[in-house]
Order: structure tokens, then sequence, then C-alpha cells
């Protein structure tokens, strides 16, 4: 397989299978890699992606070869965001009805179904990062990107707000201050400003992008993905419900994870680590092959 001098995968040489035209997925050792495929147009979203991203979740969620998803952009670009020709003036023109579809089926993929998703998610960064790309970016569980990787909220500049639901996106992972200085101005900032204000898990150079993203997949893989499913549901859930739901959600959601968990493995890693003493869960997770 090919890689591009950026880690992302060049679709020319890389044989990832195309999904339709817009989306390609390259499945390789238990990791899809999902690259938004416009380079041309930066992969500014329009409705093929809208529309092939929902598919291609969908077949990512019930595909066993699947552990983890790691969504990137082709070339030299993540994604410059909504596209203002095919997503905006294209669909505002159209019946009202088919711009709801679209918006709704946009913040399917790009924020429901990713926050829930039954897989691990990670954005992998490349480049150009503006607007609507961020609620990919912040949909996905975890995200890592090029340390000059472009990001920028541009909507200011011209003339609308964050919205879909990016403003909430950003109000989640960013301070106040660092939200709407961007908001506010429209600046850029880079992959290693990213990673300093948390809006990436870190920063790589951007030869090492792919390796990088690749051992963080891999140490997803390890864990057992019945209980990284439910983690991540209870982590989303728990934000914003007072303490005490909190505490018999939590106590309700622990109990079902180990009654539902078809690998039983909060038995096998007790037993692993009192009986066998085979292994430190401090300092990894059990071996789920025995
Ligand atoms: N929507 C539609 N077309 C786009 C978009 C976009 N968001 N971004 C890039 N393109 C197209 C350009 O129109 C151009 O098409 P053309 O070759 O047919 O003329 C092509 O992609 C390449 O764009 P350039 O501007 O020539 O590429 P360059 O590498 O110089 O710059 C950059 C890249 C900085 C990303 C620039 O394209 C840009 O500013 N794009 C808009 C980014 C933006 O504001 N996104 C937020 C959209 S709003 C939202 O998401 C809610």
């Amino acid at each position: 397989m090919t890689g591009s001098p950026n880690g992302a995968r060049d679709p020319e040489t890389s044989g990832a299978r195309g999904w339709g035209d817009t989306v390609l997925v390259d499945i390789e050792d238990g990791i899809a890699w999902v690259t938004l495929n416009r380079p041309d147009k930066r992969n500014a979203i329009n409705p093929g992606i809208v529309w092939e991203m929902n598919a291609v979740l969908d077949a990512m969620e019930e595909d066993d070869r699947v552990q983890v998803v790691v969504i990137t952009g082709a070339g030299d670009a993540f994604s410059a965001g909504q596209d203002l020709k095919e997503y905006f003036r294209d669909v505002d023109a159209g019946p009202p009805l088919a711009r709801e579809r679209l918006y709704q089926a946009n913040s399917a993929w790009q924020w429901r179904r990713m926050m829930y998703f039954s897989k691990p998610t990670i954005a992998m960064v490349n480049g150009w990062c503006f607007g609507g790309a961020f609620q990919v970016l912040i949909g996905c569980d975890l995200a890592v990107a090029a340390e000059d990787a472009t990001f920028g909220l541009s909507e200011i500049n011209w003339g609308i707000i964050p919205a879909g639901i990016v403003t909430k996106s950003l109000a989640e992972v960013m301070s106040q201050r660092d939200a709407l200085y961007y908001i506010m101005t429209g600046e850029t900032f880079t992959g290693r400003q990213a990673a300093e204000m948390r809006v990436v898990n870190f920063a790589v150079p951007a030869e090492d992008l792919r390796e990088r993203t690749k051992a963080l997949a891999d140490t997803l893989k390890q864990k057992n993905p019945f209980v990284l499913r439910s983690a991540k549901t209870a982590y989303h859930h728990v934000k914003s419900m007072p303490w005490d739901s909190a505490m018999e959600y939590l106590m309700a959601k622990s109990d079902q994870t180990k009654y539902r968990d078809p690998e039983k493995g909060d038995q096998k890693g007790m037993s692993q680590f009192l009986d066998d003493k085979t292994y430190r869960p401090g300092l990894q997770a059990y071996d789920r092959s025995r």
C-alpha cells in the first residue's frame, strides 16, 4: 500500500475500495481507513459524501473485520468543511424538505451516529480542516493531527455562524476563550496548537501521522470491544446528568455491561490477575485470546 507524505492514502495507488465516488474504504488488520475522497475540492462535504458516509458507517458497524474506524482525507486536506456550492447554494435553491432531510443525514453521520458508534473512531487530520469538518473531528472519539495541519472556523469570514452542531461541539471540547476567539476572528491554528488546546489528542510530524494513528488504533484493538462501547456511551450520557442520576445510571450500565459482555471480560481480567498472575491490569489489557 502506498502512503502519501502526510500519512493519508493515495487513492490512486493504495488499492482502497471506492464507496461510490466520494469515500474510499480500506480495511487492513482490523482498521477501516475511511478516506473522504474529493481532493480536488479539498474534500468539501457535498451531498454525495453525506449519503455515502451514512452507508459506510452502517457497513463498518456490521463488518466483523473492522475493530476501529479511522476517518481522514485524500490529498492535502482533511476536509474544507461543507461544500459551499453543492451543500449550501444548490440545496438552498431546492425543495425545503430535501434540504431538511440532507441536513438531518449530515448531522447523523457527523455527530449522533459517531458519538454512539459501536466501534472506536479516530479522526486523522492530515491537512486543511474547516467549518463543518470540526463536527466530524469532534464526533470521533479521538483525534490525531499532523503538526502543520491547518484548522479554522471560517464561517465568520463568509457571513454565517458555525451551525449544524459545530458551535455545540466546540463548547464541549474547547475553552470559552479559545472557542470564542476562533469563532469570532476566523483565524487559523495549527495541529500543534490544536493539541495544546485539546481539540486533538496529540499532533505529530506529518510523516509519522499514519504510523502514530495506527499505533493508537492497535492499542484500542487490544481492549474488550463491548466494554469500549459501553464506556464511551456512558461518558456521553453522564456529562449532562446530575450526580445522583449519574451514579444510578453508571451502576446500572456497569451491571448491564457485565451481564451482556459476550467475552465476560471482567472475569477473565480478574482471574488472569488474581489467580494466574499473568498480567497487571494497571499496565496493560488482559489477554483476550485466553
Ligand atoms: N466548498 C466548495 N468548494 C470548495 C470548498 C468548500 N468548502 N473548499 C475548497 N473548494 C474548492 C474550490 O472552490 C476549488 O474548486 P475549483 O478548483 O473548481 O475552483 C478547489 O476546491 C480548490 O480550492 P482552492 O481554494 O483553490 O485550494 P487551496 O489549496 O488554495 O485552498 C482552502 C484551500 C484554504 C481550504 C480554500 O479552498 C478555502 O478557503 N476553502 C473554504 C474553506 C471554508 O471556509 N470552509 C467552511 C465552509 S462553511 C461550513 O463548513 C459550515
